[in-house]
């Protein structure tokens, strides 16, 4: 397909860093793009038993023969940026669009001491102060940085010319759907809509150039930074089951609680997913673990995911089985 959005079914988390990682690797893809937020989102994959962590790079950087772009929509913490770049070696092929905004050290400072920010629990990553400047129009953006003059160009032109020419494009979107300052759980929601249409928005494409949503869950539902969590499980018991992870960029403790099915319809609906992917399933069925086809997977885990089909309506596509990028049943010519 030619271009594929991907995005967080739930509250962020959900394993999209490895499911990009690895239909970069698989796909070579020309372009990858980022949209959502800005550096608030960690996202991780692993490779030979190395994690690697970007917040602001796609996390299709695994893959060395695309080109990383970041859109429009999306906050630049540069000082981020640029050391992601060097851990990467990535200069000559990363394109910041030039009307990104600038997170600067005052957005940070206002993040990290505000009640508001605390009570909602924010990632202390300025990017809710920056959207709040970017609405009133005083956001400074990224033509105007000179330590990224060399890395500014028209995202949206390459992207869609790119698209023209029937190349392969994979659209990035962090965060979660119930962190949609629109549609999620408002206030305890992050500065910006996140949903699939929002993502494209952010690197300039029309909802008419996408040919795939893939939305990612994971076998069951995570949450920092406060906010409603239906059925959330104590801390002993995330434990126990294994649950208890720690956020990327806040090294805080995630919160836990069943796959909610429900949530998962409404993701659906407001991404109008065409495929699912539903990662750490060798966490809720350990027997599974580094399964590579379907049909290695126990009786168990398979119910679970065709109970997901069945309630869904949609194809669960690709599977995660363990951290390793290429732990993943890909079910894209079967399905
Ligand atoms: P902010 O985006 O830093 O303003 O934080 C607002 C809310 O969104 C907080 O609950 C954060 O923990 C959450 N949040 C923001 N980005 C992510 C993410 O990438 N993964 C998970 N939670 C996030
Ligand atoms: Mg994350």
């Amino acid at each position: 397909m030619p271009s594929t959005v991907i995005v967080g079914g739930f509250f962020g988390d959900e394993g999209k860093g490895k499911i990009i990682a690895y239909l970069a690797l698989k796909d070579k893809p020309s372009i990858a793009v980022r949209g959502g937020v800005g550096p608030n989102a960690g996202h991780t994959f692993t490779i030979d038993g190395r994690a690697y962590k970007v917040r602001m790079l796609p996390s299709a950087v695994a893959y060395k023969g695309c080109r990383l772009m970041i859109g429009a929509g999306v906050l630049i913490d540069p000082d981020v940026l640029l050391h992601e770049i060097r851990e990467f070696d990535a200069s000559d092929r990363v394109v910041v669009d030039n009307q990104a905004g600038i997170i600067e050290e005052r957005h940070k400072e206002i993040d990290r001491a505000g009640e508001h920010s605390k009570a909602i629990g924010t990632t202390g990553s300025g990017s809710g102060p920056a959207n709040a400047d970017r609405a009133s129009r005083i956001l400074k953006l990224a033509k105007d940085v000179e330590s990224l003059a060399r890395l500014t160009g028209d995202v949206s032109m390459l992207v869609n010319d790119a698209l023209d020419k029937g190349e392969h494009v994979l659209i990035e979107g962090t965060q979660g759907t119930f962190l949609s300052l629109y549609h999620g759980t408002y206030p305890f929601v992050t500065s910006k809509d996140v949903t699939a249409s929002a993502i494209c928005s952010d690197i300039g494409i029309g909802p008419k150039r996408v040919d795939d949503v893939l939305v990612v869950f994971k076998a069951y539902v995570t949450r920092v930074g406060s906010g409603m969590l239906e059925d959330e499980l104590d801390r002993e018991e995330a434990r126990r089951r294994g649950w208890l992870e720690v956020a990327t960029v806040t090294g805080r403790e995630r919160r836990a609680a069943p796959f909610n099915i429900r949530l998962a319809k409404r993701a659906v609906m407001l991404n109008s997913a065409t495929q699912i992917a539903v990662t750490k399933l060798d966490v809720l069925f350990p027997e599974c673990k580094h399964a590579r086809v379907y049909e290695q997977l126990s009786n168990d885990a398979k119910r679970f995911i065709e109970s997901i089909e069945d309630e869904l309506k949609v194809n669960v596509t690709l599977i995660g089985t363990g951290e390793d990028v290429y732990d993943i049943i890909d079910r894209r010519l079967t399905c």
